[in-house]
């Protein structure tokens, strides 16, 4: 496996498979590893001849008051990880690699990027799309491959690809969870042991939601009884929870068709996301 830091090594190499034929799937990541990404990363493996991973935590992406700073960084387990699953390219670079000095565009898609997490996190979706296209014009994937956890940011990557016409096709990969239901993210490490205990509950209460679908007659009356659920986590305070047309992420006006319900949480200090399926 190829560790690289420089842009210019990591288009050079892309290139060089682009004409040999070779398709190149492409895993983004801020790192600290888990199964869920190594879910994408085999998913990648399977339908590409070449993979190639990318560990950058991203600074556009975090405001003021976020954990930037302490966002864990354990880059030796995460490379062997990629050796194992068998990653062509490992591309990790630095900041002024991505961001040189005097860079004033950025990419926004606007409507997605202000509602359910965007509008808890300002500028968000922003910093997530400017260094995913970042990242594509560098690594020029032919196919690229996201978890459905981020649900949010899986629509606006797909939105943003289909607006700017780019040559890669976005694949979105079902959530990873833990045996007793929480999906997985880098963010759970900071978790107490009983934050981790009662944090299942979010997935619980998401499930009770599906259920409810054909039967609630409303959202309304849907997300009330959600709403009950996730206010008994011990500790949680609710930033939204919502039924959402999955293309549009625009507020359900009626339980019909396929719809996503999405949740996020705080469980004491720790923010966490999780979205389901809802057939009406
Ligand atoms: O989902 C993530 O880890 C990040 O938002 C991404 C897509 C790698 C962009 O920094």
């Amino acid at each position: 496996m190829k560790v690289i830091g420089r842009r210019a090594e990591m288009a050079a190499l892309s290139d060089a498979w682009r004409r040999r034929g070779l398709a190149l799937g492409f895993v983004p990541t801020m790192g600290a590893l888990h199964e869920g990404h190594a879910a994408l990363i085999r998913r990648a493996r399977r339908q590409n001849k070449r993979v190639a991973v990318s560990i950058f935590v991203n600074p556009a992406q975090f405001g003021p008051k976020e954990d930037l700073s302490r966002y864990p960084r354990p880059f030796a387990a995460d490379r062997r990880l990629c050796e194992r699953l068998g990653v062509d390219a490992l591309y990790h670079p630095s900041a002024r690699e991505v961001y040189p000095k005097g860079v004033r565009t950025t990419v926004e898609v606007q409507g997605l990027s202000d509602l359910l997490c965007g509008a808890v996190r300002p500028g968000h979706f922003k910093g997530v799309a400017t260094v995913v296209l970042k990242l594509f014009v560098t690594v020029r994937p032919s196919r690229a491959y996201f978890g459905e956890k981020d649900f949010q940011q899986l629509q606006i990557v797909r939105r943003m690809v289909r607006d700017l016409d780019l040559p890669v096709e976005i694949v979105g990969c079902p959530t990873v969870r833990d045996g007793d239901g929480l999906a997985l993210s880098s963010r759970n490490a900071y978790l107490s042991p009983f934050e981790r205990a009662v944090a299942p509950k979010l997935h619980q209460a998401l499930r009770l939601g599906a259920r409810l679908a054909r039967k609630a007659g409303t959202p309304l009356r849907l997300l009330r009884e959600v709403r009950r659920e996730l206010l008994m986590i011990p500790g949680a305070t609710i930033d939204y929870v919502s039924v959402v047309d999955p293309a549009s992420l625009e507020d359900a006006r009626r339980l019909k068709g396929r719809l996503r319900l999405l949740t996020a949480v705080r469980v004491g200090k720790t923010r966490l996301i999780d979205n389901i399926a809802l057939s009406c």
